[in-house]
Formats: structure tokens, sequence, C-alpha cells
């Protein structure tokens, strides 16, 4: 396997989960490169349920080295709690779990600030995140106020905490949002950067160093291109770059040393949160792909909105990220529709037509998708193990998706199980 970024193409939710513990089985080492706790993946191994939010699910695979990238903010308070969920579970992550040194951490303030800054904007302006404090732990990123996690050892660190527990303090009283205990914030970083740092690491050198053993690296990127803060719909995004080129940035391994990139879509298009969505449905066909997409938030349980396949957001997924391959998931959950519609463009009311997703969210409201209409298979394709035995329809919608978005497609899934993944072409 070469280096292999995995990307989401849509608004996240796209079922990369499944399409990464596929490819676990074939990398040594596993990167998650963005975003945080925001993320959920629900994992099912050996009959057992385990819901990740931080920690690549290639810790369950035995022997697999899983590394939390400096592109992540990470909440180290749900990191721990993830540990300790695994050992619970029999499985112990030390030796095998390595968080960069330069890794962001989603502090206690972030959290608040991301919860009130929600509460208190009008209905219009509100984002609809996670409040995992994911915004405003990017933000001070970038405004060069962040902790990384490599600041835990220095002595100066509870200093910190306190006068920026007061400073979110005052904002959090402007806003009227409740205040932060200042003494009990400082001692409980000061208990958990003790059970942390065994797994801080120059994680950079790492997977340089793996790669140069020539180890097989996997990144796995969090949420999806429509949520990318620079090429997603803006403001309703979420504070990182999801896309490809977020894998290098946020590992600090070379784009000369990807081989790869694997773009996950979903046969048809769901979003949670506030924001354009073009093929919405708010009809019963929407409720019918909720209920059968089984379309509730992991990490927070909200509905999902749901609608038609958006082959314009497949185009540019496929530009923006470079896809070589596809992996489509949960073909089954459109096997009872008589019909099946795909959007292959917008019109905009004056009749300009897009063929490419516009950054103009103003213009993207006047416009309408244009429709094209496939037959439904109307039977099940759960059951099915070859590509060959899909119903004709079926592969005739699926074929009609891969060309209208362009690259190849690598695996196609038809049910949340293992079994039900077909490897089209990625010959794995
Ligand atoms: P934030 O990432 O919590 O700041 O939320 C910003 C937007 O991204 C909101 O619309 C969230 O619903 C959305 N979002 C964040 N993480 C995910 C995810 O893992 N799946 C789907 N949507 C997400």
């Amino acid at each position: 396997m070469p280096n292999t970024v995995l990307m989401g193409a849509q608004w996240g939710d796209e079922g990369k989960g499944k399409v990464i513990d596929v490819l676990t089985a074939q990398a040594d080492v596993v990167v998650r490169y963005q975003g945080g706790s925001n993320a959920g993946h629900t994992v099912v191994a050996e009959g057992r349920k385990y819901v990740l939010h931080l920690i690549p699910s290639g810790i369950l695979h035995e022997g697999k080295q899983c590394v939390i990238g400096n592109g992540v903010v990470m909440d180290p308070f749900d990191l721990m709690t993830e540990i300790g969920m695994l050992r619970g579970h029999g499985i112990d992550p030390d030796g095998r779990l390595f968080i960069s040194d330069r890794t962001h951490m989603v502090m206690a303030w972030h959290r608040a600030l991301d919860k009130a800054d929600e509460a208190r904007r009008a209905e219009s302006k509100k984002i609809g995140t996670t409040g995992r404090g994911i915004g405003p732990a990017y933000g001070a990123k970038m405004g060069r106020t962040g902790f990384r996690v490599g600041d835990l050892l220095d002595p100066r660190f509870p200093g910190r905490v306190r006068e920026e527990t007061a400073l979110a303090n005052e904002t959090l009283a402007a806003w009227g949002a409740p205040l932060l205990d200042v003494d009990a914030t400082v001692a409980d970083y000061r208990s958990v950067a003790e059970a942390l740092r065994p797994y801080v690491a120059d994680t950079v050198l790492f997977v340089n160093e793996a790669d140069r053993a020539g180890k097989r690296i996997l990144l796995e990127g969090a949420q999806g291109t429509m949520l990318d803060i620079d090429f997603g719909t803006y403001p309703f995004v979420t504070s990182s770059n999801p896309t490809a080129g977020g894998a290098c940035t946020g590992s600090g391994l070379s784009p000369r040393r990807i081989g790869r990139v694997v773009g996950v879509i979903k046969c048809y298009t769901t979003r949670v949160g506030a924001g354009p969505f073009p093929t919405e449905l708010h009809d019963a066909t929407g409720e019918l792909l909720r209920q059968k997409g089984g379309e509730f938030g992991a990490t927070t349980g909200r509905p999902r909105r749901c609608g038609w396949f958006d082959a314009v957001i497949g185009r540019y997924a496929a530009m923006v990220n470079g896809v070589d391959f596809w992996a489509m998931t949960k073909l089954d959950v459109l096997d009872e529709m008589p019909v099946i519609k795909i959007c292959t463009a917008y019109r905009r009311d004056d009749g300009v037509v897009y063929e490419t997703f516009p950054s103009d969210l103003a213009a993207l409201e006047r416009c309408e998708p244009v429709y094209e209409e496939m037959p439904g298979w109307m039977e099940p394709t759960s059951h099915i193990t070859r590509y060959e035995d899909l119903p004709e329809k079926a592969r005739a919608y699926v074929e009609r998706l891969v060309a209208l978005i362009g690259g190849r497609l690598g695996i196609l899934s038809v049910g949340p199980a293992r079994e039900t993944t077909l490897l089209v072409e990625l010959g794995i």
C-alpha cells in the first residue's frame, strides 16, 4: 500500500470509519491529521462497539501504531476518557499511541466559549457547532495564544492557564454565560499533564522515520471537504482543513511522500448543523433516507439533514483533493427507492449554470439543482459480496456517479458490517 490519505468528500459522516477499518489492515502507522472531538467514529470489532473521537480506530488492530498529528486540536480530558475506555476493554495503547508535542489542546475555556458563542448568536447566524471547543482552539492556534501538548511540561504552564481562564471569564461574563472556576481549572490541567506524558512524542520525526523505514502510512481526515475552512461553505464550516492538503500540514509528511488519495463519498448527501445544502429534501424521501441510513450524529445525536447525491460537490471534491479512488458508501440505503435523482449542476435564477461549487453563498441561494433521474433497483443489496452480483440498475447508478465526478471506484459499501464492503478496483 502506498502512503494513503483518506478524506471525506461531502459534509462529513460519509462512513469514513468503516473504510479506515478496511485500509488499516494494510497500514503500519495510522495518523489522524485534523479536527478534534467533534468527530465520532463508531467501530464494531469482535462484537464490541467502540466510539472514538480522537484516537485512530487503528488502535483496535493489534500491532498498528497510531498518531495524533500536529494538525489536530486535542482535548486532553477527552483523550484520557478514550484511553480509559480502551483499557477497560483490555486494549493497552501504551507504546502504540503517540501524540505530537506540536498538537494544540482544546482548553476548558475553548469549550465554554464555543457553547456561549453559539447560544448568544441570532438563529440565522448559528453555525450549529458540536460544542467541542473546536473553533476557539484553532482560533487560539492561529492567534498564537494556543496551548500545545509540549507546553504541559513547561513550568510556566499553570500560570498561563490561570491567566487565560481569567481572560475567558471576562468574555463569558459579557455574554452572560457561566464562569469557569480558575483554581479548579489549573488543578485539572496539572493532573492531566502527568497522565499524558508517556504518549507525547516528536511525531513529525516519528512519521518520517517510519516512512523512511518503508512502513505504510494511512493519514485519516475527519469531517469532509465541504466543511473545510478554505474550501467549504464558509462560514458554515469547521475550523480546519479536512481536505487532502491538510494531511501534510497536519502530520509533517511531505506531499511528495503521498502515493494515493481515497475519497469517501456517500451515495446520497447529508449534513448536520447549519448552512447551505442544495439537494436537501424536506419530504418523506428525506425522512426515509434518515431512518434507513441511521442518519443521526455520532457525537451529538442530532438528526442529519438528508438529500440526493450532488455530483457538483463530488466533482469539486475530486478536484480539490486529487481523488484517485472513491470509496462509495451506503448504497443499500437506496434499495427501496423507485426513482433516484442525481444533481448534475446548479442553475441560477438568471440562467447561469454551475458545474463546480461556487464560493459565493449568496449566488448559491439563487440556485436550483439540475436533476437527472435513474430507476431504482428495488431489491436488497446488503447480502451481496461481489460487485458483479449487484442488480444491473444498482451498478448503473454507481457507474453514473463515477462518470459524473471523475476518478475510479475503489470500494463500495452496502452495509455496516465489514463483510459488506465490495473491493472493486483497489485490489486490496
Ligand atoms: P465544529 O467543528 O464543532 O466547530 O462545527 C462546525 C460545523 O461542522 C457544524 O456544522 C458541525 O455540525 C459540523 N461538524 C463538525 N464535525 C463534524 C463531523 O464529524 N461530522 C459532521 N459534521 C461535523
